[in-house]
């Protein structure tokens, strides 16, 4: 089985570019496994707790914060319903099959002593209503607004994270590919090299009261993150489902941005370790995106609504940009140029206008049939480029090479587009060598109906209507090459026509 998690996303904020990115690429990897025959579960949700939360609804003056949290759970719901995300489960952290998942994993671990009561020491802003460290502090003022801040003792909780410190090296470095890229795993590595340190779970209920109580001392509530990474195993039925949970956990790939890669490698893994699960397969930091070469956020109210260009460019240019331009791991510039020369040059330049080249002249000149025909040397070579595509895109698939998993198919499809101009069938036609026209059209129609099938997971809409065109929505052995086919063809507009 193929299981894939997304982060799941604070909501005190609305999706931006960033977030679409993750889903979008989590949505390809899903679609390419289920594409493969494979038993798929992928899963995406909210982070509704935490102090960024409880500040959103504060300084919005709301009452009621579960009003807001369904409220903002709810736009997330629509924004990758308008993405076409194909989410098996959607997790909210305030709801019952979590809030006991997190209580049970707690009161665990307190009962075993992963977890004890300390002494938390910090620097704690009034303003900013938040705790700082040494090393956060700028001139021994707050980092953020620049006020003194005050040095607080206080009893809390911690986990044991810092006896896991040489197990988890000993894990990454017996497990290549459980953080990836391979860089990032050294990344991680260089971190442990400095002592690990016991991780304070728990936030005291008088500063901050949005959260999970604890289940053994309710004047505290979990802190965000010990809460948030849970997710995970109660998405996986957890408590409710235990046979689900041991055929599906580990999920086989943790998909997240870069900035949170401690948290997940260190925090959580060290967190299964205490309770004695298996630990993630794969955890993969994908790279941030920046708009017009700068960092993107609220603030500096440059952040990107996924649905404003989807209104433009529609759902599958958006979404095929998305994977096409960033190399997944590596860090990518949004700009709106190369989102249109995308859209022309690779969807409807080279797929859309490929489409209409071959129903167009099958309509024309055959009648909208094609019938099985063998080939000569023109289309040998046109065989022997897109035949072995779906191979070359499953393992680059494999490898999180989801940009050059397309570059592949879309090489595919200008070829196709060449043999078209070398073979000319429009000279063919007129010459009167309908046979010919026939053979032409059929190898053209079966190297795109391959290259569609391959482009489906990424271009769900546009792909499906192409080999609808074709007459090859559910034809059997879709992967495979076959010219002994008979397409039955419909014309229809240009799948990406002109923006004005
Ligand atoms: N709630 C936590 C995650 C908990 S997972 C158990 C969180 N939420 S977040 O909403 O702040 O961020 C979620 C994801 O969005 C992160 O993976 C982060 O990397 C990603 N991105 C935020 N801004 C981004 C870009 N500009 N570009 C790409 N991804 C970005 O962290």
């Amino acid at each position: 089985m193929f299981s894939i998690t997304t982060p799941i996303y604070y909501v005190n904020d609305e999706p931006h570019l960033g977030h679409a990115y993750t889903n979008v690429l989590a949505d390809v990897l899903a679609r390419y496994h289920r594409l493969r025959g494979e038993e798929v579960f992928f899963l995406t949700g909210v982070d509704e707790h935490g102090q960024k939360v409880d500040q959103a609804v504060r300084r919005q003056g709301i009452v009621d914060p579960f009003a807001y949290v369904d409220e903002m759970a709810a736009r997330f719901q629509r924004v990758w319903q308008r993405l076409n995300i194909s989410h098996d489960d959607f997790i909210r952290t305030t709801q019952p099959r979590h809030v006991q998942v997190v209580q049970a994993v707690l009161q665990d671990l307190w009962e075993r002593d992963e977890i004890y009561r300390g002494e938390y020491t910090g620097w704690y802003c009034v303003s900013d209503e938040r705790f700082w460290t040494e090393k956060d502090l700028r001139e021994g003022a707050c980092p953020d607004c620049g006020r003194a801040v005050e040095r607080i003792v206080e009893p809390n909780y911690f986990f044991r994270m810092g006896k896991y410190q040489s197990a988890l090296v000993e894990h990454l470095q017996t497990h290549p590919n459980c953080i990836q890229p391979a860089y990032r795993r050294n990344e991680v590595l260089g971190f442990l090299r400095q002592p690990l340190e016991d991780l304070c779970i728990a936030r005291p209920r008088s500063r901050l009261a949005w959260g999970i109580p604890l289940p053994f001392d309710n004047q505290y509530v979990t802190y965000v993150w010990f809460d948030a990474l849970l997710n995970y195993v109660t998405a996986a039925g957890f408590l409710t489902d235990p046979d689900r949970f041991n055929r599906q956990w580990p999920h086989t790939v943790h998909l997240i941005g870069k900035d949170i890669l401690t948290t997940h490698s260190v925090y959580w893994t060290t967190m299964l370790m205490a309770m004695g699960y298996p630990l993630p397969k794969t955890i993969f930091a994908h790279g941030w995106w920046t708009v017009e070469g700068q960092k993107m956020g609220k603030s500096v109210g440059n952040a990107l609504r996924p649905l404003e260009l989807v209104d433009v460019y529609g759902v599958d240019a958006f979404r095929y940009f998305l994977v096409s331009e960033m190399v997944p791991g590596a860090d990518a510039d949004f700009r709106i140029e190369r989102l249109a020369a995308r859209y022309t040059v690779d969807l409807a330049n080279t797929y859309g206008n490929l489409l209409q080249r071959v129903t167009s002249m099958a309509c024309r000149y055959l009648d909208c049939v094609l019938v099985p025909a063998a080939g000569g040397e023109q289309e040998g070579v046109l065989r022997a480029r897109v035949e072995p595509l779906p191979d070359t895109v499953f393992a680059r698939i494999e490898n999180f090479q989801v940009s050059q998993a397309l570059e592949a198919v879309l090489a595919g499809l200008a070829e196709t587009n060449r043999y078209l101009e070398i073979c000319s069938p429009w000279t063919a036609a007129k010459a009167g060598q309908i046979e010919r026209v026939n053979t032409i059209l059929v190898h053209a129609a079966e190297a795109l109906r391959l290259c569609s099938w391959l482009l489906l997971p990424v271009l769900p809409d546009a792909a499906q209507e192409a080999l609808r065109r074709l007459g090859c929505a559910d034809c059997v052995d879709a992967l495979k090459w076959n010219t002994a086919r008979r397409f039955s063809i419909t014309s229809g507009e240009p799948l990406f026509p002109k923006i004005a």
